[in-house]
């Protein structure tokens, strides 16, 4: 009997570089606040929400992740031409077929690589992480590129009260590969599809059935969805800390999914964060970007000093589906 020969790959893996892409339209919510008959001070106490960004026109979900990426690549140290695999996290890109990543993976320049985009909505970052995590390990691939991309402005109403003053653009990326020591720790992930309604864009289907043609855009069960993250993510947090072996004295930050700054302060009073764990809150100025929010605000804190070289880092993402994941990471 012929027996296969398999690979592996390195027993310990990183991230080794981070980037960022902010759209450029600067969106206070004073822009906002008529179409939904709110103020200012009510989306600033509700969200935490200051401004956020739109993508203008010529800022595609593709431009944009070619923005983040070459950041990511240029600071991990390497070639472009020796990534094995880009993943891109988005709900966002408006074609069924084919995938935003084999566009992006073309305009690097690493067509040689696997591309393709997978679907876990604002938890997307944080399962593509997991998926590089064990690439590298497994030896399908020895450099892999995560993006998380959006461009919400597309698909949001801008009047939906519930939504419109949430949702925003932008992207990130980071690049995992192999490492001398361990820096990205097991992932605790799930999903909870009794709740698969709470988020979510209508099938097409309804969208043709109705009167006036219209973009499928973004509903959201907001108080559902703000019970559900505050109560039962910090339990998934924790686990990824106890996972890893990381107690939270020992964690130097958290970089939450932007969701919502209050859903942040739930999460930290529940995991009992001391006050010394640096929080992301990108948020402020850069809105809800969904699969985007993780690795936008980890490059903000690095760009800040909030996050230096050797910190440890605690990432958790969570959205519709309802789906989550969460790993700690050592900051490059
Ligand atoms: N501006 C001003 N007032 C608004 C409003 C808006 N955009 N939307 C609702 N209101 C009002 C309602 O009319 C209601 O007024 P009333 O008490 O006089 O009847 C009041 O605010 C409460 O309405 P409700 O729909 O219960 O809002 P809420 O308290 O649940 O707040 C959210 C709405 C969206 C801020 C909140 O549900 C939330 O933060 N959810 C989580 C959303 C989130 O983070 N999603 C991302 C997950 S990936």
């Amino acid at each position: 009997m012929t027996t296969l020969h398999v690979e592996t790959g390195s027993a310990n893996t990183a991230i080794l570089g981070v980037g960022a892409y902010r759209a450029s339209r600067l969106v206070p919510n004073a822009d906002i606040v008529d179409a939904i008959d709110s103020s200012d001070e009510w989306i600033q106490q509700r969200s935490g929400i200051r401004t956020r960004r739109f993508a203008d026109e010529s800022e595609t979900v593709v431009s944009m992740s070619v923005g983040a990426a070459r950041v990511a690549v240029e600071r991990a140290g390497i070639d472009m031409r020796q990534i094995d695999c880009v993943i891109v996290a988005t709900v966002s890109h408006l074609m069924q077929t084919p995938s935003a990543a084999t566009a992006i993976a073309h305009e690097l320049g690493t067509d040689q690589a696997a591309a393709f985009d997978i679907s876990a909505a604002c938890a997307g970052f944080c399962h593509g992480v997991a998926l590089a995590n064990d690439m590298v390990r497994g030896g399908s691939a020895r450099y892999a590129l995560v993006i998380g991309v959006e461009k919400l402005s597309d698909i949001t109403n801008p009047r939906d009260r519930g939504t419109a003053f949430i949702f925003a653009d932008g992207a990130g990326a980071v690049v995992v590969g192999p490492s001398e020591t361990p820096g990205i720790g097991p992932v605790v992930w799930g999903s909870d599809g009794e709740h698969y309604d709470h988020i979510r864009t209508p099938d097409w289907r309804e969208v043709l059935a109705s009167d006036e043609p219209h973009m499928p855009c973004l509903e959201m069960k907001g108080n559902e969805v703000f019970r559900w993250a505050s109560f039962a993510m910090a339990k998934v947090a924790q686990q990824a800390l106890d996972r890893a072996g990381v107690t939270a004295d020992e964690l130097d930050c958290f970089i939450p999914h932007q969701a919502n700054n209050r859903i942040t302060d739930a999460m930290a009073r529940s995991m009992r964060l001391p006050p010394t764990v640096r929080i992301a809150r990108d948020i402020i100025d850069a809105g809800n970007t969904s699969a985007a929010s993780v690795p936008m605000a980890l490059d903000r804190m690095m760009e800040e000093g909030d996050a230096r070289s050797g910190d440890v880092a605690l990432l958790i993402a969570f959205g519709a589906g309802l789906s989550y994941a969460a790993q700690v990471v050592v900051i490059p």
